[in-house]
């Protein structure tokens, strides 16, 4: 990983020069933080699995024709991913309660909405991600109307599926976190599914227990916190074979 070029360091990401022209090597890490880099820790084995979590789940929803930015996985820690101009956009889809927007609007973490309700966010750690409505997203140019309108609906599909998807685990997606890009192929631009989908940015809890499985248990000091990931690759069916012991292991093997 070291001989290659760092393209740009994230909080829990780094992206390095790919192969070949048009590519990423888009790097996990066990570093995580909250509230914006207030709260920093490491959850061990994290960069693993939200490597193999972030592969399975964009290769099915590439199944079902949601074009991502996910080419291959290379290693333990590092998957090829195809460059694209990111959209300085959060989407967050929400499901049930929780989070800020509980707090925002006191309602009670875990009431059902009526329905998915779609929030953006600049992506600007220095304002901390303020939330943004449409207006502002066209005004100031972060996307067109048409962009915006892929963006909604792409969203919605995506939330739908792994709604799905997540729960004939036992899980309910409470809310997600995506990202989208611009990906240019000759003279053509389409947008594209970027970023990562793991508990770093969704909400998963148990469907029976509503046991958090994901990084609220950092943000919040509770403990196993490297069990919720684990848990959800383990229901995922994708855990590594030989168990967590085996999440340290070197990054470049195949
Ligand atoms: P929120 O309730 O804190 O606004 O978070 C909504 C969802 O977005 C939740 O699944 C966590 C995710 N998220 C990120 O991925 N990055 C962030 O910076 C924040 C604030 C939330």
């Amino acid at each position: 990983m070291s001989r290659r070029r760092r393209v740009y360091e994230g909080k829990a990401k780094v992206l390095f020069e790919g192969p070949e022209p048009g590519t990423l090597v888009q790097y996990f890490k066990d570093d995580a933080t909250a509230f914006n880099n207030k709260k920093k820790g490491t959850i061990t084995g994290k960069g693993v699995l939200n490597n193999r979590i972030s592969e399975y789940l964009m290769t099915r929803l590439g199944d079902v024709g949601i074009p991502t930015h996910f080419v291959r996985r290379l290693n333990m820690r590092e998957q090829l991913i195809k460059e694209v101009e990111i959209i300085p956009i959060e989407i967050v889809v929400r499901n049930v309660a929780a989070g800020s927007l509980s707090s925002r609007f006191g309602i009670a973490e875990g009431t059902s909405l009526p329905r998915s309700i779609v929030e953006y966010y600049y992506k600007s750690d220095e304002l901390d991600d303020p939330m943004v409505i449409e207006e502002h997203i066209t005004a100031f140019g972060w996307a067109t109307p048409q962009e915006l309108d892929e963006i909604l609906s792409m969203s919605l599909r995506v939330n739908d599926f792994l709604s799905g998807l997540f729960f004939g685990l036992g899980i309910r997606l409470v809310d997600i976190k995506l990202e989208f890009g611009r990906l240019y192929e000759g003279d053509e631009m389409r947008i594209v599914l970027a970023d990562e989908i793991s508990p770093d940015n969704c909400r998963l809890w148990d469907v029976k227990t509503n046991e958090k499985l994901d990084k609220d248990r950092f943000r919040r000091d509770l403990d196993r916190v490297e069990e919720a990931y684990q848990e959800v690759a383990r229901r995922l069916g994708i855990l590594p074979e030989s168990g967590p012991r085996d999440l340290q292991g070197p990054s470049t093997i195949q």
